[in-house]
């Protein structure tokens, strides 16, 4: 099987890729607030860090570290974090829950993880990447993160999500949404590689709920990738509208699996 074609071919139909073209380094400087709004303080990532193997003297990487969701919480437990993100704006956040969380262990590297020199990082007891590996080589990619680590090598993702955004993506883009099961294909490349990882596949549920249409209408422009002058903002306003129950609040729904990937590394 050609996994890096069939790769290729993920990333360059996605939705998200095609947002990211647009929006270009913006993406997730549109985004980062809402993210660290939204995606911080998660069960299920206190979950994982409890499972992993992490003590005072460990040492972790955590590649496209965003806003610190996994580095915060790990930077607790052990002994030194190394962040990698391209994003500015998404390390800003970082390294102020860094600070509300009274950690001082997170190094950060401001670097999209192609760049990144791996003899001047070092081995890592633990490399994670959640939700951030979107690159075009995906292969040089997972291979820089194995030969980085001297234990485990752990990858979030989803294997399934639907959620309202995607169901009114067509009103808006005159298309479905495509994310699709990127989990299926790191397999594939993993297991070409010779790596035999783990998996555990978990429903999720990340319903949303916003207390002003301002707010919930906000952050659907930015899900969806409307910019502020677009047309079809319009056509949005009207949906959000829709959402709102008796009680004032609108709320969204946003569920499926998550696939949890991660293998001993023999690098
Ligand atoms: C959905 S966020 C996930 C953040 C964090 N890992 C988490 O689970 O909350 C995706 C992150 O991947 C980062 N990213 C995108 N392309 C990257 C690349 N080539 N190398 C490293 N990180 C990248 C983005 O800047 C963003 O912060």
């Amino acid at each position: 099987m050609d996994w890096d074609g069939i790769w290729r071919k993920w990333v360059d139909s996605s939705s998200y890729s095609k947002w990211m073209k647009k929006d270009g380094p913006d993406y997730w400087a549109k985004r980062a607030r809402d993210y660290n709004r939204h995606a911080m303080n998660s069960p299920w990532v206190d979950e994982w860090v409890s499972r992993m193997a992490v003590g005072k003297d460990s040492t972790v990487l955590d590649v496209g570290a965003g806003t610190g969701r996994w580095s915060v919480p790990l930077a607790k437990k052990a002994g030194s974090v190394t962040a990698v993100d391209p994003s500015e704006a998404m390390l800003e956040c970082l390294e102020e829950n860094a600070r509300s969380a009274g950690v001082d262990n997170i190094r950060v590297i401001n670097s999209p993880w192609e760049d990144v020199d791996p003899t001047a990082l070092g081995r890592f007891d633990v490399v994670i990447a959640s939700h951030s590996l979107t690159m075009r080589n995906i292969r040089d990619a997972l291979a820089k993160m194995d030969g980085c680590s001297s234990g485990r090598v752990y990858i979030f993702t989803f294997a399934s999500r639907k959620n309202w955004f995607h169901e009114i993506w067509p009103r808006l883009h005159g298309e479905q949404h495509r994310g699709g099961p990127r989990y299926l294909i790191f397999l594939g490349i993993l297991q070409s590689m010779g790596i035999h990882p783990n998996m555990e596949i978990t429903p999720f549920t990340m319903d949303k709920e916003f207390h002003s249409f301002d707010e919930a209408f906000t952050y659907s422009r930015r899900f969806v990738g409307l910019s502020d002058d677009d047309g079809k903002a319009e056509v949005l306003r009207g949906l959000v509208e829709e959402l709102q129950d008796e009680r004032g609040r609108y709320r969204v729904f946003d569920r499926g699996h998550r696939a949890a990937i991660w293998w001993q590394s023999e690098a």
